[in-house]
């Protein structure tokens, strides 16, 4: 029987998400890759067990993460009945709907009729009566846009979910969106943009949108899905997800001008006592609208790492002009 570590809350740091009552921890665990049918449940269980006594109290999913598809909530549904059903209170959980899930015009982009099918089979998928974050996962140029926050807005009525949001939504839509759902009563909890050293564009009108909407952000793949840490610097390890057929990392993606660069960010990381994967985290965590940064692993040692740059998160001026003279912007 698992007993969660009484300690889990004494190291973890914890911000508050936008203008909301929610709290969220500075790393939080997603479970795109790693999660599926296709990996070993028991290592799957065992990183979502470490990452709680972590005070990891925020597990990221999607209807579609896996492979197969719907397997992720699944393996956390599994996790939830042997381990955390006693902690459900403590944790926040998150599902998202928006890209391909099912065949036919109903299972994909933003529909309300396939928002509020798909969160009622990530709710069985899981065996939750409701999960506490539901997101559109990425904006739809078909649907009217009140039609996709009206199903938002339905669902938190419904109790199906506690808070709303959105993913993938550029700044001008992320105003939009917002606009809409206060005009229904409802708040947009949270926006989940991708954001690394590699991918800045929330730098350019999103992060000011966030601060005058009072909407907080889960920054995804922070580590570039691998890149942003020492991992490929002595080619690609046949355990890596660049390796792995069913990675969205691909070989293709690992050039010499990226390796180029993390080989300078990793001796800067080393100058500051961090691993790069810490560097890099500590980097993303340091705008006060971000929340949380949202990692994968497919190992426990990675989270262990990914905490411990909780430790040193500020950086000099001349740190964040070196770090931006190696990237070249
Ligand atoms: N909203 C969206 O559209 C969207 C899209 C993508 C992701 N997400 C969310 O964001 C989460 C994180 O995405 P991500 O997995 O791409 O994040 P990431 O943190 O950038 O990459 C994670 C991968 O990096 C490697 N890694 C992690 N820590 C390491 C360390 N200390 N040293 C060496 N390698 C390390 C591992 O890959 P190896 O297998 O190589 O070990 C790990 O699976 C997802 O699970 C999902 O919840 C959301």
């Amino acid at each position: 029987m698992y007993i969660a570590d009484n300690n889990r809350y004494k190291n973890m740091k914890y911000n508050r998400c936008g203008k909301s009552g929610i709290m969220l921890p500075a790393i939080s665990l997603g479970l795109w890759h790693n999660f599926g049918g296709v990996d070993l449940l028991e290592n799957s269980r065992a990183m979502i067990r470490h990452a709680f006594d972590l005070g990891i109290t925020h597990f990221d999913l999607a209807n579609n993460y896996g492979p197969p598809y719907g397997s992720a909530e699944e393996t956390m549904g599994l996790i939830l009945k042997k381990d955390l059903f006693p902690y459900r209170d403590e944790l926040i959980i998150s599902s998202k709907a928006g890209y391909d899930m099912w065949p036919g015009p109903y299972g994909d982009f933003g529909s309300r009729k396939y928002l509020i099918a798909s969160l009622d089979q990530s709710l069985k998928r899981m065996g939750l009566e409701y999960v506490d974050i539901f997101y559109h996962h990425r904006p739809d140029p078909n649907t009217p846009l009140e039609e996709t926050m009206g199903a938002l807005h339905n669902i938190i009525k419904s109790g199906k979910a506690l808070y709303a949001g959105i993913s993938n939504y550029p700044a001008d839509l992320t105003k939009k969106a917002e606009k809409i759902l206060k005009s229904m009563g409802t708040h947009c909890l949270i926006h989940q943009p991708k954001y690394s050293m590699f991918e800045r564009w929330i730098e350019d009108g999103l992060l000011k949108v966030l601060e005058e909407e009072g909407i907080g952000s889960i920054v995804f793949s922070p580590l570039a899905q691998g890149l942003l840490t020492d991992k490929y610097l002595k080619g690609i390890p046949s355990d890596s997800r660049a390796a792995k057929p069913t990675g969205f990392l691909k070989v293709e993606h690992v050039t010499d001008e990226k390796i180029k660069k993390i080989r300078e960010l990793n001796i800067m990381a080393l100058d500051r006592g961090q691993s790069l994967a810490q560097m890099s985290l500590s980097w993303a965590l340091r705008h006060k609208e971000v929340t949380s940064a949202l990692i994968g692993a497919s190992k426990v040692e990675q989270i262990d790492d990914a905490v411990k740059a909780l430790n040193h998160l500020s950086f000099a001026q001349e740190e964040l002009k070196r770090i931006d003279d190696i990237l070249g912007n």
